[in-house]
């Protein structure tokens, strides 16, 4: 753990800046310290809810005194006369003094971009190990995080199966599809509509608002030859068109494509979404690519539309690109799981030589996901201190 070594106010009490032993140095405001304060009168001390409004903080709040006392920043606010101290783990943890200068694109440092080559087994967990041990389960939720999906193997191979997956970290999403839906093709040899047909790595139901944020897709036969699974990183497709064509990413990031689904009966489901999302300050959040979704783009100004069209394009096109895919088949009882704000699913072609393939799959959510991961890592790191 790195110590903290000094603290000097400035800007006649308005900032507080921080020095550690490794020479790394934050600067704090007085209000963000004070909205932020970790005592039990201004956080809940059971559940860390914050128990103030900003109205009860003074407008003119300063700091009257920082000092260094052991592993804390010891603060004293002005006019209140509060004084808190805050863990030097917390600080470091929470320094927003290093975020200039991002590019548009940037990425968490959770995240890791891969292509062809990533090898599958690397994220791959057993049905029966994530079922029974928490270790397991929670390396498993931390490489959907990082890779944005991962395999199952050694399941049941039962009808409805795939539900006891999202429950194994949170809860199904249901659409009008229902909890879940079935996806069966019969490889008919006689009938060329059902020989061959691939299927161009997509993101589901991108026509939702809020789209589902995780997808999961569960084996239950696949005696046909080929129909392999594929997958790739929508967010290594993107950064690779803003590395070849920045103009081309900015088109798709700034300008809304329209989704639309109208299934039969009460079903008409719009969207306005760009297809490569960036979060105000730039990050990379969501990809949303499906041509057989995509409606009439009409947001994107007349003097733009073809290179609009161009980057769209392109995007198609490395998405496309071997290079990027990874494939694997799915045998009964497997499943593999996506993040589907950023990794792309879809399905090679089959030989004509007959067979079936049935998958069922579900929708699910990230949040869930994310919030079972970081109970089962900070038990883990309760269990090691
Ligand atoms: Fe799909």
């Amino acid at each position: 753990m790195k110590r903290l070594v000094s603290a000097e106010t400035s800007d006649a009490g308005l900032v507080v800046s921080v020095h550690w032993e490794d020479g790394f140095a934050a600067r704090f405001h007085a209000i963000w310290l004070r909205d932020n304060a970790l005592d039990p009168e201004t956080r809940s001390a059971s559940n860390a809810q914050r128990l103030i409004t900003l109205h009860d903080i003074p407008v003119n709040t300063s700091l009257a005194a920082a000092s260094v006392a052991g592993d804390m920043l010891k603060v004293e606010f002005a006019p209140e006369a509060k004084t808190v101290e805050f863990p030097s783990t917390w600080l470091r943890s929470n320094a927003y003094d290093v975020n200039a200068g991002r590019a548009r694109g940037w990425m968490t440092s959770r995240i890791e971009t891969w292509k062809n080559g990533f090898e599958v087994k690397t994220i791959t967990g057993n049905h029966r190990n994530v079922l029974e041990n928490t270790v397991a389960l929670r390396d498993w939720l931390a490489g959907v995080r990082c890779y944005g999906f991962a395999k199952l193997t050694g399941g049941p191979v039962a009808s409805g199966a795939l539900l006891d997956v999202a429950g194994l970290f949170g809860y199904v999403r249901e659409t009008n599809y229902g909890k879940w839906f079935e996806v069966r093709t019969e490889v008919n040899p006689a009938n060329l509509a059902y020989t061959g047909l691939g299927l161009q790595a997509h993101t589901d139901n991108p026509y939702r608002d809020p789209v589902p944020t995780l997808q999961i897709l569960y084996c239950l036969e696949n005696s046909a030859a080929g129909g392999d699974s594929q997958v790739v990183d929508g967010f290594a497709a993107a950064s690779r068109l803003r590395a070849e064509d920045p103009h081309g990413f900015e088109l798709l990031t700034r300008y809304c494509a329209r989704f639309e689904y109208r299934g039969a009966g009460d079903v008409h489901l719009v969207s306005r979404k760009p297809m490569i999302e960036l979060s105000p300050d730039g990050e990379l959040t969501a990809i949303r690519f499906n041509n057989r979704s995509t409606a009439a783009i009409t947001d994107v100004p007349f003097d733009d539309m073809s290179s609009y069209y161009a980057a769209y394009r392109r995007l198609a096109e490395i998405i496309d690109d071997p290079a990027m895919a990874v494939s694997f088949k799915l045998e009964p009882g497997e499943c593999f799981i996506v993040d589907n704000t950023r990794v792309l699913h879809g399905r090679t072609g089959y030989a004509d030589s007959g067979g079936s393939r049935w998958l069922q799959g579900c929708y699910a959510d990230k949040d869930g996901l994310l919030s079972t991961l970081s109970v089962l890592e900070e038990a883990a790191m309760v269990n090691v201190a």
